[in-house]
């Protein structure tokens, strides 16, 4: 079992994707009490380095650095590594196409790099990514019809010793019958209801209320522009934590 906090919040996951470390500060200062982790991926990592993981994790926040590593199993160990010895880090990210000697170093490495005493962060992988259809997925080789694809991929990571998946809403339920209750499953995409029109998607494909992706058994949603971009996020983040706590 996992030990996160079971306040309705503690789902909720914030994109941090600004390129500028002093700008994604003063957002996720503004919202640090309304959200349970923020997330900060290649835009930030790219320009601000680990200094923006150790700067977030000052606000007292928990992190998921969306680092989705790929590389041979040695480099990815150290990669590993290096990032659950950062503070804050509760969740960081490989992608099963490495395969599963990458995955399990990486599992191993993710235990290794904590100080002693101290709660290890979970692995999860990138199973394929939601941005690929069926089409791009033949041109890579790939064959099979994603959705399958998708389960069989979780279902290879957690024998390596993966944690949990990345994975959209329409894969959660797959997934979660699939490879258990403790599997984590984190799904970005999401929208609160008030967002839900074609028109407010962004340039995700598919989307899914945050009610929707926790009853299809998400333990964590990872949201950015709807409270990134909205007029007052504070009430943004709040609209999205009581979509959530009327789904659990
Ligand atoms: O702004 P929006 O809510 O669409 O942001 C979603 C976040 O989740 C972005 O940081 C994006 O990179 C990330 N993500 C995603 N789809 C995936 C994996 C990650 O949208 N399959």
């Amino acid at each position: 079992m996992t030990t996160f906090d079971a306040h309705p919040r503690s789902s909720l996951i914030v994109a941090l994707d600004f390129d500028s470390l002093s700008t994604a500060l003063r957002f996720a200062s503004q919202v640090s009490d309304l959200v349970g982790m923020f997330k900060i991926g290649s835009q930030l990592f790219t320009s601000a380095g680990p200094e923006a993981v150790r700067q977030v994790a000052k606000l007292g926040a928990e992190i998921f650095l969306d680092l989705k590593f790929h590389d041979i199993p040695n480099t990815v160990a150290g990669a590993v590594l290096a990032a659950a010895g950062l503070p804050g880090l509760k969740l960081v990210n490989v992608h099963a196409l490495g395969g599963t000697a990458m995955m399990h170093a990486a599992a191993q490495a993710v235990s290794a790099g904590v100080p002693m005493g101290a709660d290890r962060p979970r692995l999860l992988a990138v199973t394929l990514l939601t941005s690929m259809d069926g089409k791009t997925v033949r041109e890579v080789g790939i064959g099979g019809p994603p959705n399958s694809r998708v389960v069989k991929l979780a279902k290879l990571a957690q024998k390596a010793g993966v944690d949990g998946v990345v994975a959209s809403v329409e894969e959660a339920k797959a997934i979660r019958k699939a490879c258990g209750r403790d599997f984590l499953i984190v799904t970005p995409g999401v929208r609160p209801k008030s967002k839900a029109a074609d028109s407010e998607k962004d340039d995700q494909a598919r989307t899914a209320t945050p009610r929707e992706a926790i009853r299809a058994g998400a333990d964590f949603i990872v949201v950015g522009r709807p409270i990134l971009a909205a007029a007052d996020p504070r009430a943004a983040a709040q609209e999205i934590v009581d979509e959530i706590t009327s789904a659990k």
